[in-house]
C-alpha cells in the first residue's frame, strides 16, 4: 500500500469516528430530550447541527481533495435538474404515497420529451430526492414530497431564482467594487447579478407576482420555528417590578410581521396590566389583523421614521436589522433610542450572534445571503458597535449552548 494510500484511510477512519463520536452525542441528546421547550429544541437542533458538520467533513475525507472540489460540478448539475423537474410539473405529476409511474407515462401528460424528462430523472435520483425503482421507473420519497409544500417550494424557488445568481456574480461584482464590504440595498451583488436597474431587492420582487410569491411562501419556514429566544427574557418577572397600570405599553414588537412575537409576549405577561402593540409596513398590519389577540393594538409604521410609542418598557426588534446595512440600522435603532424612558425602558433585538471562531452552518450562508443584499449577520463586537452608534448600550444577552440565535437586551447609555 502506497504512503498516499495509507494517509487517505487513515483520514478517513479518523474522521468515521469524529463522525461516530457527533452521532452518539445526538442520540443521546435526541433520546434524552422529553419537552418541548426552547432548551430542549435548541439542544436537539444543535446536536443534528454537529451531525450534519461531521456527515459533510467525513464525504470530503472520503471524496479526497480534488474530487472533493469538483463536487461544485455535481452540486450545481443536481441542483439544476430538481429545479428543472419542479418548474415542468413532475413533482406534481408523480403519485404520492410511494406509487411509481414511468418516464414515458409522467412525459406523456406532462406533454414533454421522454429522453429530457428521463435525463433531467436520473440525476435527481442519484441519492434523492426522488428514488430509482427500475429502467426509467420512479417514485417519490419523503425528500421530494417536502417540495410540494408550498413553504419548501418557496424557499427552493426564492433560493435558486434569486440568491443562487446573486452568489454566482458576487466575485464580479465585490472585485469591480475593490473587494469593500457591500452596504447599499440597491448597488450590490443581487443588484448586479439581476440588472435591477437601481432597484433594491424588495422593490425588484415587487414587480415579479410569482418570484415575490416564493419569497412570502419560503419566509414561512423561518415563521413556523419553535426556537424563540423571547421565550428567554423573563417578562412577566422583569415587567411587574415596573408597577405597570392598563395605560402602559408593556411592549412595542417593530417590524413585527404577523404578529406571533407579540402574542407570544402577551401569554408571557399573564393577567399585567398595560398595552401589547405591533406596528409594521401599512400591509402588513391589514393582513396581520384578522388574526391577532383582541388585545393587540396594530399600528403602521416605518421604522427609519420617528418612533410615535414613547417610554414603553420594551422594544422588541425580531429578524429585522440583519436585513439592512450598517448606516440603516444604526438609523432603525437612533428612532428606537430617542423615545427610551433612560431608566424603564428595554430594546430587546432578536437575531443571530455570529461567534467569534467555529461559525456554523446556518450563520454562514444566512451571512452570504445578506451580504448579497448589502446588509450583514454580525458578531457580538459587531452589535456591540452598531448598539453603541445608536446611543445605547448593551445589558445583557440571552442565549444557548450551540444555537446562533439570540436575544440582545440593550438600554439607553
Ligand atoms: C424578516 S421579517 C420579520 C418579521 C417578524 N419580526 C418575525 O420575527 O417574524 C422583516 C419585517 O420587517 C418589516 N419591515 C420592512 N421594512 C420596514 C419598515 N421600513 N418599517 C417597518 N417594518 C418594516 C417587514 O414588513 C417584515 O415584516
Amino acid at each position: 500500500m502506497s504512503q498516499q494510500t495509507d494517509e487517505y484511510l487513515k483520514s478517513v477512519t479518523e474522521g468515521i469516528q469524529s463522525l461516530n463520536t457527533a452521532a452518539e452525542a445526538c442520540h443521546s441528546t435526541l433520546s434524552s430530550q422529553r419537552d418541548d421547550s426552547l432548551e430542549s429544541c435548541s439542544a436537539s437542533q444543535a446536536a443534528r447541527d454537529r451531525l450534519v458538520l461531521e456527515a459533510y467533513k467525513v464525504l470530503q475525507l472520503v471524496q479526497g481533495p480534488i474530487d472533493a472540489a469538483a463536487t461544485c460540478y455535481e452540486r450545481t448539475a443536481h441542483l439544476a435538474s430538481v429545479r428543472s423537474l419542479l418548474e415542468m410539473g413532475a413533482f406534481d405529476a408523480l403519485p404520492t404515497g410511494g406509487a411509481s409511474r414511468t418516464t414515458q407515462e409522467l412525459a406523456k401528460e406532462l406533454d414533454v420529451d421522454e429522453s429530457l424528462l428521463a435525463r433531467l430523472m436520473r440525476n435527481s435520483a442519484l441519492y434523492g430526492p426522488f428514488e430509482e425503482v427500475g429502467p426509467d421507473c420512479y417514485r417519490h420519497t419523503a425528500f421530494s414530497e417536502v417540495y410540494l409544500k408550498p413553504e419548501v417550494q418557496g424557499m427552493f424557488r426564492f433560493a435558486m431564482d434569486d440568491h443562487m445568481p446573486a452568489h454566482l456574480k458576487a466575485h464580479e461584482f465585490l472585485k469591480a467594487n475593490g473587494w469593500r464590504t457591500p452596504s447599499s440595498t440597491t448597488d450590490n451583488p443581487y443588484t448586479h447579478a439581476h440588472a435591477t436597474g437601481g432597484k433594491s431587492m424588495f422593490q425588484h420582487l415587487s414587480q415579479l407576482p410569482e418570484r415575490m410569491e416564493a419569497f412570502n411562501n419560503g419566509m414561512m419556514l423561518q415563521a413556523i420555528t419553535p426556537l424563540w429566544m423571547i421565550d428567554l427574557f423573563p417578562f412577566a418577572q422583569r415587567l411587574a417590578t415596573m408597577n405597570p397600570d392598563p395605560s402602559t405599553v408593556l411592549a412595542v414588537d417593530i417590524g413585527g410581521g404577523k404578529g406571533r412575537a407579540i402574542c407570544r409576549i402577551r401569554s408571557m405577561c399573564g393577567t399585567l396590566p398595560g398595552r401589547y402593540i405591533l406596528q409594521d409596513q401599512p400591509h402588513v398590519v391589514a393582513s396581520a389583523k384578522g388574526t391577532l389577540d383582541a388585545e393587540i393594538e396594530t399600528m403602521p409604521y416605518d421604522f427609519f421614521t420617528e418612533q410615535p410609542v414613547q417610554g414603553a418598557l420594551t422594544y422588541l426588534i425580531r429578524r429585522c436589522l440583519h436585513n439592512w446595512p450598517q448606516h440603516s440600522v444604526v438609523q432603525i435603532l437612533k428612532n428606537i433610542a430617542g423615545v427610551m424612558d433612560s431608566e424603564r425602558s428595554r430594546l430587546l433585538i432578536e437575531e443571530i450572534i455570529v461567534p467569534d471562531e467555529n461559525s456554523g452552518i446556518e450563520e454562514g450562508w444566512m451571512d452570504m445571503i445578506m451580504m448579497s443584499i448589502g446588509a450583514q449577520q454580525r458578531t457580538m463586537k459587531e452589535w456591540v458597535t452598531v448598539l453603541d452608534s445608536a446611543g445605547l448600550k448593551l445589558s445583557h444577552v440571552y442565549r444557548l449552548p450551540g444555537n446562533c440565535h439570540a436575544l440582545i437586551e440593550a438600554q439607553l447609555k
